[in-house]
């Protein structure tokens, strides 16, 4: 037996698990990926039904053709030799496959059609047919299989959430499945709509955390249910339907949104760590150091329990005490830094005021603000900015660089980052993103429901407007999607008419 049999094991079913995207936007954007990844894929029954040629005949010095009204019998001629040749149990004769192309396949690849008889099955304990994939389990059970190889069974389970096809061979959406009761396999029910007198059943899709787990969610498409599942530290966001940072997420553990934060952080450090003022700074404690190690003569501070090491100053919020050596040297954080409590020597002990707050520790020292910067280090709103809120400014040693959030977020003076414009008081989100929510549609008695709705961006073809509760924020739909105004979701980019926007 060809060893390449075992290779073609059908390595498209654990394609279908790469659709559990883990973007940051991945719930609302992936939903029309889901619906149509299917397409184009099914089995190929396009084959050319060649005339029945008696055997033994070969028109060509190297080919094979079918024997008459079997499917897995076939003549392979050989230098122009003909021989009578079976595919394995379980496996099927396609004559369209190329000459070099082992031609005996699994059954979803290859139609009979009128090729009807197939020798009889040569069962094992572990498999019905020598060669194939098997469905194990039961309508409840959906995802473990069984791939037999000479007879011996080898079992397999898909990608969490996936339910085995029996006549696809791959791991598809269970609800897709029809041996498969994706409610019961997954463990949860979608629950029933209120159907609006006035707007009929709710269109597109719902999408519903995990009780137990904020980084796996429900995706409804009518009552039948998908499982999904969010990123790395990152956790479900019932407002967006998209996965944010978990620390954002308060049904997440706490354990998981202090080490997404630990990890947002670890991210800030790294870019503050290329600022100017770090490399100075470490600069002078160089050259104390070598001062120190050159003059012994120094007297040990009471204030240095250890040897080297950061104290605090009391009714001070920049000031702090190095020690080297145990010898205390007064230090201040660059005008516009915090000294950081939490600092660990060697490390840099002063931090922007949003992760290192002042608050009943005293004030900080007098700005030293230039004609640019209110202080030296820092992120400050910028004058230059009229509707524009996401621009602001960065000032490195009382120098400006103007910068901008990524596209449809303002920068939010209160915490010096990006946010959702709604998010930020001073922000006229609606003149800042050009585009105001129309009015959300409401229920019997008036009340606004509670709906997420989508609205095309310009003449974008990937950007799209989001609405909850009458606040637009700017989204964008995951790589090789486009969106689609009609359903208002993000599909395969193939499907959407993006003309010349793109
Ligand atoms: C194919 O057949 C030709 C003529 O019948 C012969 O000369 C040649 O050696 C054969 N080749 C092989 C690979 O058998
Ligand atoms: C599901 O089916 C597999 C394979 O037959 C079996 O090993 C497993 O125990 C079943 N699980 C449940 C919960 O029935």
């Amino acid at each position: 037996m060809d060893k390449t049999l075992i290779v073609f094991a059908c390595l498209c079913g654990f394609a279908a698990a790469q659709f559990n995207n883990f973007g940051s936007f991945g719930a609302s954007s992936n939903a029309g990926a889901y619906n149509n990844y299917n397409r184009g894929q099914q089995p190929q029954n396009r084959q050319v039904q060649e005339a029945p040629r008696p055997t033994g005949v070969c028109k060509e010095l190297n080919e094979r053709y079918p024997v008459s009204g079997s499917c897995d019998k076939y003549v392979e001629c050989l230098n122009g030799t003909a021989e009578e040749k079976l595919c394995p149990d379980g496996l099927r004769f396609n004559p369209n496959v190329n000459f070099n192309v082992y031609p005996c396949q699994y059954p979803n690849e290859v139609s009979c059609l009128e090729r009807s008889a197939l020798q009889p099955a040569q069962p094992t304990e572990q498999c019905e047919h020598q060669f194939g994939y098997y469905k194990l389990g039961d309508t409840r059970n959906c995802s473990y299989f069984r791939n037999c190889v000479n007879g011996v069974g080898y079992d397999f389970q898909c990608p969490e959430g996936l339910a085995w096809s029996s006549s696809s061979y791959r791991c598809e959406w269970p609800d897709e499945v029809d041996d498969c009761d994706a409610e019961a396999f997954l463990g949860f029910r979608c629950p029933e709509v209120p159907v609006s007198k006035e707007l009929g059943a709710p269109a597109g899709f719902r999408y519903y955390r995990a009780e137990n787990n904020c980084q796996k969610y429900f995706l409804c498409i009518g009552s039948k249910p998908r499982v999904l599942f969010c990123g790395t530290n990152t956790g479900y966001d019932e407002l967006t339907n998209t996965c944010v940072s978990a620390d954002e997420v308060p049904a997440c553990p706490s354990e998981l949104r202090a080490q997404a934060a630990r990890v947002r952080e670890e991210e800030k450090q790294l870019l503050a760590k290329e600022l100017e003022f770090n490399a100075k700074t470490t600069n002078k404690r160089r050259n104390i150091q070598v001062i120190l190690s050159e003059d012994a003569q120094y007297v040990r501070s009471p204030i240095c329990q250890q040897k080297n090491g950061y104290y605090k100053v009391d009714a001070s919020c920049d000031a702090y005490v190095e020690c080297l050596n145990y010898q205390a040297i007064d230090m201040v954080c660059p005008d516009g830094l915090h000294y950081d409590l939490e600092a660990k020597w060697p490390g840099y002990p002063c931090g922007y005021p949003m992760d290192v707050p002042c608050v009943g520790r005293g004030a900080a020292q007098a700005a030293q603000p230039t004609a640019e910067c209110p202080h030296q280090y820092g992120y400050f709103p910028s004058p230059l900015a009229t509707v524009n809120c996401g621009q602001y400014r960065m000032c490195i040693g009382g120098k400006a660089i103007e910068m901008n959030c990524p596209a449809g977020l303002a920068f939010n003076p209160e915490s010096g980052r990006c946010d959702w414009p709604d998010q930020v008081p001073s922000c006229k989100a609606d003149d800042f993103l050009g585009f105001s929510c129309p009015a959300p549609p409401v229920d019997a008695d008036g009340a606004p429901l509670d709906v997420v709705l989508n609205y095309k961006y310009n003449n974008n073809c990937y950007y799209f407007f989001s609405c909850a509760k009458g606040h637009a924020r700017l989204l964008a739909c995951d790589e090789g999607l486009a969106f689609d105004p009609a359903s208002g979701k993000c599909i395969e980019a193939e499907y959407v008419d993006c003309g010349s926007n793109h």
